[in-house]
């Protein structure tokens, strides 16, 4: 998949806030931290949580499951019991909509 696709109108996505989607068969969550927006696969690289039913601390969400956190903002893991990031996708505001693309196979 390599086109843009809406998550939501900005007026509907405030600061603080998080949305999430499905991308092709990819589960993804979409941030607005401080007023600019990121994008996650919202699976854990450790077994698959699901990430978005898990604490916030800032730009980092912490897996549910074991505890394992990430970056929002990059996908890095910053904690065990996870050792891989988590994927990043593009996002963009398009006449005033937010929108996230998977450019993995471009
Ligand atoms: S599934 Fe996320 S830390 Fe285990």
């Amino acid at each position: 998949m390599s086109g843009w696709f809406t998550v939501a109108a900005q007026t509907d996505f405030p600061v603080g806030t998080l949305r999430t989607t499905d991308l092709d068969g990819t589960p993804v969550a979409v941030f607005n931290l401080d007023g600019r927006y990121y994008a996650i696969e919202d699976i854990c690289t450790h077994d698959g949580g699901i990430l978005t039913g898990g604490a916030l601390e800032g730009d980092v969400i912490v897996c549910p499951r074991h505890g394992a956190r990430f970056s929002i903002k990059t996908g890095e893991v910053l904690s065990p019991p996870a050792y891989e990031d988590v994927t990043t996708f593009p996002v963009r505001v398009e006449d005033g909509m937010v929108q996230v693309r998977d450019a993995r196979w471009d």
